[in-house]
């Protein structure tokens, strides 16, 4: 009868001391937490995000890893506001009110390696503010509104690798803010006020491998604007919009593997800027007014995978603009002006895989026909081209032909002059001579016309080219006589026609002045002159000839007339003393001894 109720007594004696245990076990080593904060002992972590603080709270356990004070009401931080906290990685401020952070503020955070103090309303930080933080990787000042960084700001920040200082009112970075961050390799700024790239305080990031500057006021890139950054590789100028000047030597000093200057103003490609960059990979230009890719320009580029040229306006991808690049595999045209683009741009499309070219107005005939061709193997990135013209490929996308249409729909009329009647002018000096020259085709052929020296007239000129096609010759000369070429060009092929100009001059003679030039120049023939009225001129030169050659000869005069006045007065001071010879040595010019020899380097004179 006994047995049970003491083996129950037993049962809940260990059940009771186990209790106490466990209890006095959380009262031994009890994890302190801040009131309003949330702790979680096993990650040592504290988050006291949004409690409404107005002040740090106090009470942290002094190995306390992580803590989030984001989003509260904190106006300031005092000196060594964190003390005791060494065992402290990161540490989030962002979403507070700070304005003020004292001298020494983080001091005593030695394991510091993320600080985040977005968003907040600081205006200046103080020289000071961040030492101690010798371990700190990663920092966050952005959507503040700091107006300068003073030199040495972030003197103590040896293994700072990343620092985000966008979104600030910043209009002025010192020369020497950054002096000290020697390990610093990825820098962002957004949105600021600069006036200029401060290339000297950024030349003394060496080690700095990324850099975004975007929404920047800025209008030019100047030459070596980012000098002495040898490790950068990645460097992105992002909406500036007045950005409309690259300056040719501005990248001097770069080698960078990606490289992306979208949503400025640039009306051209930076070739020259660019062509130092053999290293390149990734070149992204989208959003510029830019108008076309111009032939054999960016050779120089020789690893060049891809290129970006989103929204840009571009009219015209000429043939050769990528010759030279073996290893291009992507271009991104999407949303420009183009009709077309054509296989000879290209090294070789064998290399080619990806190809956005949606949203440009195509024409859908021989040109596209090598695009047609691989439909299946090349990726449009899931955006198909859709053709524009010719009216029945109107609304159809490339990759719904199918094989038997390609070759009905993909293609050209050749180019072709239906009026083949010779034309033959005799024209008197002076006067106009008109060439017409109309073409037909698809596409509609392209006009060019040869000189009677085989060179290329064009729309500029005496000589020059209507919009309409005709070559129209304007005081007529006597040597502009001969047969002019009319050239039409089109993707099929081409057609060309003869005319001939016969020029009569007037009788002439000697004392009448020859008009020699005007021939082939492009400069306009000035209007103004014409022969009869230099013939009725009665002088060989005007007035302000005239006056010049008078001046200088008087001026002439004078210089010599006191050359001898001083000789004569030097001669009178050495009255005495005078020497009948003179001896002067000279090294002759293909001399190789040294003038060892006397003789050979000296002559005398004698004086009268
Ligand atoms: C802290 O708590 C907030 C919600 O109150 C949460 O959004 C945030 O992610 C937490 N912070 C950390 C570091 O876990
Ligand atoms: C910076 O530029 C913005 C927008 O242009 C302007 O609103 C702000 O007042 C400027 N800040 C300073 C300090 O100039
Ligand atoms: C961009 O350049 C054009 C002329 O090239 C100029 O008219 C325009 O104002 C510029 N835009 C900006 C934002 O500076
Ligand atoms: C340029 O960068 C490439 C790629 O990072 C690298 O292989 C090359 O050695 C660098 N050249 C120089 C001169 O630094
Ligand atoms: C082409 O550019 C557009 C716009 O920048 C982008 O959204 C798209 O991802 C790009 N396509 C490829 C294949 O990179
Ligand atoms: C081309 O334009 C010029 C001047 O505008 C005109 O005189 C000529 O007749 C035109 N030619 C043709 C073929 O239309
Ligand atoms: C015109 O076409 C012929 C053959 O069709 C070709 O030999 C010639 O080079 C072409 N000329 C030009 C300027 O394209
Ligand atoms: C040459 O021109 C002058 C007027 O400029 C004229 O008087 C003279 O007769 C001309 N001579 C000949 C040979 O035409
Ligand atoms: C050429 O000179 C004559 C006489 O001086 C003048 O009447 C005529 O307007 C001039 N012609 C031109 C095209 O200047």
């Amino acid at each position: 009868m006994f047995g049970e109720p003491v083996a129950h007594l037993w049962v809940w004696g260990v059940l009771l001391l186990l209790w106490c245990a466990s209890v006095s076990a959380a009262d031994v080593v009890p994890w302190p937490c801040p009131q309003r904060c949330d702790c979680s002992p096993e990650t040592q972590e504290v988050n006291c995000s949004r409690k409404y603080l107005t002040a740090v709270p106090e009470g942290f356990a002094a190995d306390t890893k992580r803590l989030d004070l984001s989003s509260n009401r904190l106006k300031t931080l005092s000196r060594r506001q964190f003390s005791g906290l060494s065992k402290l990685q990161e540490l989030d401020l962002s979403n507070n009110v700070l304005s003020m952070m004292e001298v020494e503020a983080f001091q005593g955070l030695q394991s510091l390696r993320m600080l985040k103090i977005r968003s907040n309303r600081l205006k200046i930080i103080p020289v000071g503010v961040f030492t101690g933080l010798s371990n700190l990787r990663s920092l966050d000042l952005s959507e503040n509104e700091i107006l300068v960084f003073l030199d040495y700001t972030f003197r103590d920040m040896a293994s700072l690798q990343q620092l985000n200082a966008g979104e600030n009112d910043l209009v002025f970075i010192s020369q020497r803010a950054f002096v000290g961050l020697q390990g610093l390799q990825e820098l962002n700024v957004d949105r600021s006020n600069l006036t200029s790239v401060p290339s000297e305080a950024l030349s003394q990031l060496g080690g700095l491998v990324k850099l975004r500057l975007r929404r920047l006021t800025i209008s030019a890139l100047p030459n070596n604007a980012f000098r002495r950054l040898h490790q950068l590789r990645s460097l992105k100028i992002l909406h500036w919009p007045s950005l409309d000047t690259v300056g040719s030597n501005s990248l001097l000093g770069l080698n960078l593997t990606t490289l992306a200057i979208t949503n400025c103003n640039l009306s051209a490609v930076p070739y020259a800027a660019m062509r130092h960059l053999i290293y390149l990979r990734y070149l992204d230009l989208s959003y510029n007014p830019i108008t076309t890719i111009l032939s054999n320009q960016l050779g120089d580029l020789l690893r060049l995978q891809e290129l970006h040229l989103v929204g840009g306006g571009l009219l015209r991808i000429e043939p050769a603009a990528f010759r030279g690049l073996p290893h291009f595999r992507l271009l991104n045209v999407s949303s420009n002006r183009l009709t077309t683009l054509e296989e000879s741009a290209f090294h070789s499309v064998g290399n080619l895989q990806i190809l956005r070219l949606d949203r440009n107005p195509l024409a859908c005939d021989c040109r596209l026909l090598w695009v047609a061709r691989r439909r299946l193997r090349l990726d449009f990135d899931g955006r198909q081209p859709v053709c524009a013209a010719p009216e029945r490929a109107r609304g159809r996308r490339i990759s719904d032909f199918s094989e038997g249409e390609l070759p009905v729909v993909f293609t050209c009329r050749q180019a072709y002059i239906p009026d083949r009647r010779p034309q033959e002018v005799l024209a008197e000096e002076g006067t106009t001579a008109l060439f017409d020259c109309k073409a037909e085709g698809y596409p509609l052929p392209s006009i060019t016309w040869l000189s009677t020296q085989q060179t290329m007239l064009t729309s500029m000129g005496r000589i020059r080219v209507l919009a309409n096609g005709s070559l129209e010759v304007r005081y007529a000369q006597v040597q502009d006589s001969g047969t002019y070429m009319c050239l039409a060009t089109n993707a099929a092929g081409n057609d060309s026609i003869f005319v001939k100009l016969q020029v009569q001059g007037f009788p002439r003679n000697r004392t009448a002045p020859y008009y020699p030039e005007g021939g082939w120049s492009t400069t306009p023939y000035p209007p103004s002159t014409n022969t009869s009225a230099q013939v009725t001129n009665p002088y060989p030169f005007d007035a302000k000839t005239l006056v010049i050659a008078t001046t200088m000869g008087f001026l002439s005069f004078l210089s010599s007339v006191a050359i001898c006045f001083v000789f004569m007065f030097f001669w009178s001071q050495s009255k005495g003393q005078i020497k009948h010879t003179a001896t002067i040595d000279f090294v002759p010019r293909s001399s190789m001894g040294g003038g060892g020899d006397g003789d050979t380097g000296r002559f005398t004179m004698k004086l009268i």
